[in-house]
């Protein structure tokens, strides 16, 4: 509604000015004489204010080219003593200003790194970068993930881990007490590195082994898992009687590719 009213308003004073300039028409002003510029004096004023450009560039206007010649000439042609442009000045002072500073700031004054020096601080950052980033991507292994590792650092924290949370029931050389040898060729939930980091992480609670997910990181799993590793084979005195099946990494890889082979051939056949 309001639109239509502001509408008919608009429309209403419009024709009211079209009627009343039908009534008495207003009468067509006569233009005044135009005021001609005298091309001269147009000229020096516009001379006089120089352009930022030109004072950039250091530019003579044209009318002083003659006061800037040269007095020699060649075939007829004529040199031109320009001034040096200022853009040019700074840029030049200014390199040599800088030179000085960075002369005193790097060799007198020894505040800033040289590059050999500047790069071996970056590598050394990066070395922390690597060291920390490790150090996250080892709290975030898994059964899939974990990986063999018999470096010495590994299987000493491995160790630690070990005497403290786990001889009570595997032994001190985990021969097995109440828990199973740990040192032979057989297994209850599977040897290789994946399966005991599975049997520490997620226990077997209901057999009285607990699981570890909440006491130790995934590293620390990782290390004591690793040590238990390192354990196979040393055949300790008292050792527990063989318990489980016998574990041979080259078998189940074996019988893992047969059982990927075995799955091929049938899908295969099916397509048949
Ligand atoms: C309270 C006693 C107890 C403690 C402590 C204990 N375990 Fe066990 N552990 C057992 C028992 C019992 C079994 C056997 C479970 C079964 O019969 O399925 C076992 C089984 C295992 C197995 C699987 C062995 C196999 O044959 O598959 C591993 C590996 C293992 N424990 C590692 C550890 C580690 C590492 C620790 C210390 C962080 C630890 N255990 C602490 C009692 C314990």
């Amino acid at each position: 509604m309001l639109v239509l009213l502001f509408v008919s308003v608009t429309l209403l004073n419009a024709f009211k000015v079209l009627y009343n300039e039908r009534q008495n028409p207003t009468p067509y002003a006569v233009p005044e004489k135009e005021v001609v510029l005298d091309y001269d004096v147009w000229l020096k004023t516009k001379k006089k204010q120089r352009s930022l450009w030109e004072k950039v560039l250091s530019l003579k206007p044209i009318e002083q080219e003659k006061d800037l010649e040269i007095e020699h000439a060649y075939d007829g042609i004529k040199e031109l003593n320009n001034p040096v442009p200022t853009w040019f000045n700074v840029l030049f002072f200014g390199t040599m200003f800088f030179a000085v500073g960075y002369l005193f700031y790097y060799h007198i004054g020894g505040y800033g790194d040289l590059q050999d020096k500047e790069y071996e601080r970056e590598m050394a950052m990066a070395q922390e970068e690597k060291a920390a980033y490790l150090e996250k991507s080892a709290n975030t292994i898994d059964e899939n993930s974990v990986l063999a590792d018999n470096t010495p650092v590994t299987l000493e924290q491995g160790k630690g881990i070990f005497t403290g949370n786990c001889v009570v029931c595997h032994g001190d050389k985990g021969q097995g007490l109440i828990g199973p040898n740990l040192t032979d060729d057989f297994w209850l939930h599977g040897g290789g590195i994946n399966n005991i980091f599975k049997t520490i992480k997620y226990g077997v609670p209901e057999k009285g082994m607990i699981s570890w997910e909440k006491n130790l990181t995934p590293k620390q799993i990782s290390a004591v898992a690793n040590y238990i590793l390192s354990l196979h084979g040393t055949n300790p005195a008292g050792a527990k009687a063989a318990q489980g099946e016998k574990y041979d990494e080259k078998d189940v890889k074996d019988s893992e590719m047969k059982s990927v082979k075995d799955s091929l051939n049938q899908a295969n056949a099916a397509a048949k």
